[in-house]
């Protein structure tokens, strides 16, 4: 077990004092191999503050957050003085507003800004960079430019290349896709499940997209105001009656198995991962 949530709250201090419960009871393990996990919720339902635990970015209010065995409570003054520097190496976390990660001259000293501060070599963070921006999508020219000069899009990859130069053993990744255009967001999720497939490590991923969740996730924690409603297998998130009162959509597959259920009166024993897959379905089972 890599992060372990043991009934975890979190309370923001408003700017007028008052106090917000973001995080409400949380328990959760997460592997260091082998998972796939997508985190979803309606927005301000406590995604991103729940992933910012997992690398001790915020502390909980109360509650405990072990990672890797080093245990992270607001009330252990000691806490406070652990190294937290091998666990963000460890964890690698990909912040939802790139302009919170981004601050180097260039977009090479921004990557190996991570590398280097966890003692690799300037030569090899240097190789590392030209590697991971061209992992990302971006030639290596985008280098020698500014990060602060980029479109957005551009500023996410490159937030996620210094991640990834980073290597690390979880990767985090808070929206990494919104904003991009189809293709773009279809490349990195690409990107992200072969280097899950390649080092079986786990990858979480916060998205907003439903298709996302079906086609990739072996795994998808739900937040619903502040609570973890669910934890489980995609499948069975998209079969409970109580999506709805997420405010969660169903992937389009799903949802045009439900329509062409209705309208033409066939069964799906199991939903089809692949549109192929449901026209055989219904080239089988339906004749006027
Ligand atoms: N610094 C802060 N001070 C006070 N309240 C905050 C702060 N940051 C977040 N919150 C509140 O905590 C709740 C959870 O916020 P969080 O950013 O975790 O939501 P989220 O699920 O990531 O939403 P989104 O999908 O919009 O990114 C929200 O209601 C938000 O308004
Ligand atoms: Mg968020």
């Amino acid at each position: 077990m890599a992060i372990k949530f043991k009934r975890v709250n979190y309370i923001y201090q408003g700017m007028d004092g008052t106090p917000f419960r973001a995080l409400k009871d949380i328990n959760l393990t997460i592997e260091e191999k082998g998972e796939f996990i997508t985190l979803i919720g309606e927005t301000g339902s406590g995604k991103s503050t729940l992933v910012q635990h997992m690398n001790a970015l915020i502390k909980p209010t109360s509650g405990q957050v072990e990672i890797y065995g080093i245990k992270i409570e607001e009330t252990k003054k000691k806490s406070s003085k652990i190294k937290l520097n091998p666990l963000r190496q460890k964890i690698g976390l990909v912040f939802q507003f790139p302009d919170y990660q981004l601050f180097e001259e260039t977009v090479e000293r921004d990557i190996m800004f991570g590398p280097m501060n966890f003692g690799i070599s300037k030569e090899e963070a240097k190789k590392r960079a030209k590697e991971v921006i061209q992992l990302v999508g971006l030639e290596t020219g985008y280098l020698e430019r500014s990060p602060f000069n980029l479109s957005g899009g551009e500023k996410k990859r490159v937030s996620i290349a210094g991640i990834l130069a980073m290597e690390p053993d979880i990767l985090v990744l808070d929206e990494p896709t919104s904003g991009l255009d189809p293709k773009g967001r279809d490349e990195l999720l690409e990107l992200f499940l072969s280097i899950h497939n390649k080092l079986n490590n786990t990858v979480l991923i916060i998205t907003h997209d439903m298709n996302t969740v079906y086609q990739y996730a072996s795994r998808v924690l739900v937040m619903n105001d502040g609570n973890l409603v669910f934890d489980g297998k995609p499948i069975d998130l998209f079969a409970s009656p109580k999506l709805s009162s997420w405010n969660l959509d169903k992937p389009d597959l799903i949802d045009l198995c439900d329509k062409l259920s209705e309208r033409l009166n066939i069964t799906f024993e199991n939903y089809p991962k692949d549109l192929e897959k449901v026209v055989a379905r219904i080239k089988a089972g339906y004749h006027e």
